[in-house]
């Protein structure tokens, strides 16, 4: 027996797993390991320019003849150009984290582009599916990165509630039984970022990859609440002194020089001065592995966890 998902039909995967677009990370490499391995892999565009984007979606095509997306960074100042590569190389899936999707989708949706835009309530989620997004991901407060408010287990049932579109849940998401779980909700499919951090194939530095593996349930932290950078990363020096200077007025420019490029220092293995974006289940995460392994464990998981579930009446 295995999983029927709507995703896996409509985009063509073997498995209901989106590897989450994940800035300066998921390079047109990983993005092809992970539609490879049976997902789909998402090459992210944030802090990329349109001519890296077009090389990133270049190589990816080298190396797999799979779907694969690309997460579009909305602020970016080469948003136009960006989406033009999109276009021209017929990328059949794009996600989209903070901004408004809307006045994008008209061109995608044209192209027959499906638009998944990562939404963090309800209102987010609405708007999408008005537009005419193909489907949504419920992202919880439990990720890694920038994050929203909500808890995935608060947020995917009444997202399910309000929307007629498939709904992917991510969040906390690294073992096949959440997976199960959110499936058993009514998610279409997850979408996981810290998990793959730690893959064989994730370019971060294995520095990074080890203060995920080392942390513990209560090892992140979240910083620039009451803005819209509300980030959630590892706790170290650089993430416990913003959050210490965020409690003294007047230290703006000195946290800006802390932020400046701390998540690049983070890929490139400053485990002290980098921000090491990653969410709450960094804790449950002890091994690596390719993405292949990591997805087939996934799925092993959660069939048995769906299978056994019966156990649980009579
Ligand atoms: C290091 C890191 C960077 C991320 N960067 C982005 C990004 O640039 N755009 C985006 O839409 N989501 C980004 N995300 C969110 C992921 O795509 C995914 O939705 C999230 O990690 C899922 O939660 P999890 O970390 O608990 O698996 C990032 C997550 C991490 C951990």
């Amino acid at each position: 027996m295995s999983i029927n998902s709507v995703l896996c039909r409509d985009l063509g995967l073997q498995y209901p797993i989106f590897q989450g677009g994940m800035a300066y990370i998921t390079t047109g490499k990983m993005a092809a390991a992970s539609s490879n391995a049976g997902g789909l892999g998402l090459i992210c565009s944030s802090g990329l320019t349109a001519a890296d984007v077009a090389r990133e979606v270049a190589v990816a095509k080298t190396l797999t003849d799979k779907p694969f997306g690309v997460n579009l960074m909305l602020q970016s100042p080469e948003i136009e150009k960006i989406m033009q590569i999109v276009l021209e190389n017929k990328i059949p899936v794009v996600t989209m984290g903070a901004g408004d999707p809307t006045p994008f989708m008209p061109a995608l949706l044209n192209a027959g582009v499906k638009v998944i835009p990562v939404i963090p309530h309800v209102k987010a989620a609405q708007k999408a599916a008005k537009a005419g997004a193909y489907a949504v991901v419920a992202e919880g407060t439990e990720s890694g990165g920038h994050i929203g408010e909500m808890t995935t287990l608060a947020l995917l049932p009444q997202v399910l509630a309000a929307v007629d579109i498939p709904v992917l849940a991510a969040g906390g998401i690294a073992d096949g039984k959440s997976m199960a779980a959110m499936l058993l909700l009514g998610a279409a499919g997850v979408q996981i970022g810290t998990l793959f951090l730690v893959a064989d194939e994730c370019p971060i530095a294995d520095a990074y990859k080890q203060s995920i593996i080392n942390a513990i349930d209560t090892d992140t932290i979240v910083t620039g609440r009451g803005t819209p950078h509300v980030v959630r990363a590892l706790k170290n020096p650089m993430s416990l002194k913003y959050a210490e200077l965020e409690k003294q007025p007047g230290t703006q420019a000195e946290r800006d020089r802390l932020a400046d490029k701390a998540s690049v220092k983070a890929v490139r293995g400053d485990v002290e001065g980098g921000c090491l974006m990653a969410g709450q289940i960094s804790g449950l995460i002890k091994q690596g592995g390719s993405i292949a392994a990591i997805m087939q464990r996934l799925m092993r998981e959660a069939e048995a966890t769906l299978a056994g579930a019966g156990r649980l009446l009579g």
